[in-house]
């Protein structure tokens, strides 16, 4: 007999940096993270369990995906096959919903989806606590999209103890948005697994990364609660460069940033110079993308398109609302 679920969850993007594993193989970080929710970005995966199925297939967007670009989702599906204590094989039907221009689709929704939808097909029944921890095996941030607004990732120090919580606000998230700027690629990419790795075991900058990220945590909640958008800014603006910062002392050294990414960060200072206060932060890649209370979204955006074509800035509100069951 099938049985089936299916789940949506939202991308998020750290504030503070998850940069480095202590565990690979069960995805616990080196430090704790705190990030928000996108509401334009989202997945949804229908998952469909049959013990008439020889193997698991995955389908995103509407196209089939080969066994060999699906190890790391089959290797996902073994571990919720042990917890439900099944031996089925599924059919994964997965949509990113992102808008058109490339390069925004997640892991972190993905993977929060489809634990999400795991959980109702196999009736685990799990808490979003552990749906967070099952969420982390498939992709360290997608511990995260379990939940909406700000998050933070505790690292833990095994299984059972790394997962994420949401951080409390007054609704603040409703007065702030994030401005993405998608910038093309041209050089061959690191993905973020392979960086944080190498960084974690070559950097000479690495141990003052993590020597500094528990005050950033605390700063950036000290500042959520009161409500200070600068502080915050400031905080998770500093923290992004400490990251990139880390690659650059690598063995060989790398960067993620392009020639457009640093423009985007002097529009940032500029637009801040003018008084609309902002924020930049960049992960895995050159797109930069900017915390802005909503008030000052359109004197931005106007700065950025100055420079980048309409189509590369796209603005997304910070949603309230965590990975939900939606058939
Ligand atoms: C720079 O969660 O994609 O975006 O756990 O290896 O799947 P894996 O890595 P992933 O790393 C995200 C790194 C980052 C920072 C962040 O999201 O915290």
């Amino acid at each position: 007999m099938a049985t089936s679920g299916k789940a949506r969850a939202h991308t998020n993007i750290a504030l503070i940096k998850y940069w480095g594993k202590a565990n690979e193989e069960e995805i616990i970080p080196m430090n704790n993270s705190l990030s928000v929710a996108l509401d334009r970005f989202y997945t949804e995966t229908k998952v469909t369990f049959s013990e008439t199925y020889d193997k698991d297939v995955l389908i995103l967007n509407g196209e089939e995906v080969s066994d060999k670009e699906s190890v790391k989702i089959r290797r996902f599906m073994d571990i919720v096959r042990e917890k439900g204590q099944t031996s089925d094989y599924a059919l994964i039907e997965s949509e990113n919903f992102v808008p058109t221009a490339a390069g925004l689709a997640s892991s972190a929704s993905a993977y929060a989806a489809l634990a999400a939808a795991c959980d109702e097909a196999l009736h685990l029944q799990l808490s979003p606590k552990d749906l967070s921890r099952l969420a982390r095996r498939g992709s360290g941030s997608a511990s995260r999209s379990i939940f909406g607004g700000f998050v933070e990732w505790e690292k833990g120090t095994d299984d059972q103890t790394s997962y994420s919580h949401p951080v409390e606000t007054d609704n603040w998230e409703d007065d702030l948005a994030m401005i993405f700027v998608v910038i093309n690629d041209q050089s061959k990419s690191v993905s973020s697994r392979a960086g944080m790795s190498l960084t974690r075991q070559t950097s000479r900058f690495y141990q003052y990364w993590l020597d500094h990220v528990d005050e950033d945590i605390a700063e950036v909640k000290r500042a959520i609660g009161e409500k200070d958008f600068k502080h915050l800014g400031e905080v998770i603006e500093a923290n992004g460069l400490r990251m990139h910062a880390t690659n650059l002392g690598a063995e060989p050294p790398f960067t993620y940033l392009v020639p457009e990414s640093y423009q985007a960060m002097q529009v940032v200072h500029e637009c801040r110079e003018q008084g609309h206060l902002c924020y930049f932060t960049m992960d895995a890649g050159p797109n930069v993308k900017i915390l802005v209370e909503k008030e000052n979204v359109d004197a931005v955006v106007d700065a950025l398109h100055q420079h980048f074509d309409k189509e590369k800035i796209i603005t997304s509100d910070i949603t309230r609302s965590g990975v939900e069951i939606i058939e």
